[in-house]
């Protein structure tokens, strides 16, 4: 330890969805803190741990010790708790929790999440706090990182729970829809089908229509395959599927059943029953993969990821520190990782790149290209 450092103080939370790996960084931010002899505070629950009160505020900030945040750091969630805040939208609220993390005594903010809590941290910084960003989202949807910590995993879980789903489906020859989590962004749903060897995948990125998957699932079932598997990321029916009429699909089918409703949206269960009476099949299943794609130990590369993410933040979180004394200006940077090697850039920057979305491998998987 370098007994020459001045004392430090700086706060940690963790918001959006919980991903796997953030305890794994929340550690490691722990102990490159305790090397350069900063003190580490926990606030609970996002950027509503910052919204205390002098009543609440127990409730939301803790000093963490090293043995408790190591001893949880191999296990998914997160320590810190989450939330999505709907208050830190609001100016007075983020003016209110910037007067908080001084009133705390914090010299900077760690912040792990997606872009939602990222969009927070670049407030917090144009309020004057010092912040750097972990990415921490299962959703892969921060343009600026090849990986999102927690990604990995998600997709290692959604994997395995296809090959699962695809065993059943070869045992009773029948196709299977299966909804993978990703808001708006299909990575996850791309990388699943690519590793099971799925036949179609759809994602919010690129437009497609139930007759179109139709027609490849005719395609497939002509050649004899009948174990179709099609992997739908949940932001697919919401951003990029062509309009189409349940109701009148229904009502014009022979011996039509009445259980469906006009205004209600395109789901995995009601996919799967259009594309059975559409291709003829006698059965075809419907599984919502849901939250466990969260809920998972973290792969070996989110393990490292959030090992090599958090050690640098607490680096370049120290270096600005050093600069504010030296009355330089800062960047708040956000740390991720491109072509494999971890690395930085602004925030603000971080937000504007470009979507990544893989089209060639969509379109191969797809069997177009
Ligand atoms: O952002 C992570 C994520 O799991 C998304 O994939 C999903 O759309 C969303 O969170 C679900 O959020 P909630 O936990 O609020 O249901």
């Amino acid at each position: 330890m370098d007994t020459d450092l001045p004392q430090r103080r700086i706060g940690i939370l963790t918001s959006g969805g919980d991903a796997p790996g953030m305890n794994a960084a929340v550690g490691v931010v722990g102990r490159a803190a305790a090397r350069r002899k900063m003190t580490l505070v926990g606030i609970k629950r996002g950027y509503n741990g910052l919204l205390f009160t002098d009543a609440t505020k127990d409730d939301f900030i803790e000093e963490l010790r090293l043995e408790t945040i190591l001893d949880i750091a191999d296990q998914p969630g997160t320590y810190l708790r989450t939330a999505r805040s709907k208050e830190f939208m609001l100016p007075e609220y983020r003016q209110k929790a910037a007067d908080n993390v001084r009133a705390l005594g914090l010299d900077g903010l760690v912040i792990i999440g997606g872009d939602g809590s990222f969009k927070g941290a670049l407030d917090l910084c144009r309020l004057g706090i010092p912040c750097i960003t972990i990415p921490g989202t299962i959703d892969n949807d921060l343009n600026y990182t090849d990986m999102t910590l927690g990604f990995d995993t998600a997709v290692n879980c959604c994997a395995d729970a296809i090959r699962s789903i695809r065993a059943t489906s070869r045992s009773h020859c029948r196709p299977a829809v299966v909804e993978v989590m990703g808001r708006h962004c299909g990575d996850i749903a791309l990388r699943a089908a690519a590793c099971t060897g799925s036949e179609i995948v759809l994602a919010p990125e690129m437009p497609w229509s139930v007759d179109q998957v139709a027609d490849r699932l005719n395609y497939q079932i002509a050649k004899g395959n009948l174990r179709v598997t099609v992997v739908v990321a949940e932001g697919a029916y919401r951003d990029s599927m062509e309009p189409f009429d349940v109701y009148g699909f229904l009502h014009n089918f022979p011996g039509a059943p009445k259980a469906c409703y006009p205004d209600e949206p395109m789901t995995a269960v009601r996919l799967a029953s259009i594309l059975k009476r559409k291709c003829g099949m006698a059965e075809a299943r419907a599984t919502v993969l849901g939250y466990v794609q969260r809920g998972n130990q973290p792969t070996a590369y989110d393990a490292a990821f959030a090992c090599e993410a958090a050690n640098l933040a607490v680096k370049l979180m120290s270096e600005n520190l050093a600069k504010l004394d030296a009355g330089e200006p800062i960047e708040h940077y956000a740390v991720g990782v491109r072509r494999g090697k971890i690395s930085y850039l602004p925030i603000e920057e971080a937000l504007q790149k470009k979507q990544k979305f893989n089209k060639r491998l969509y379109k191969i998987i797809n069997n177009q290209e």
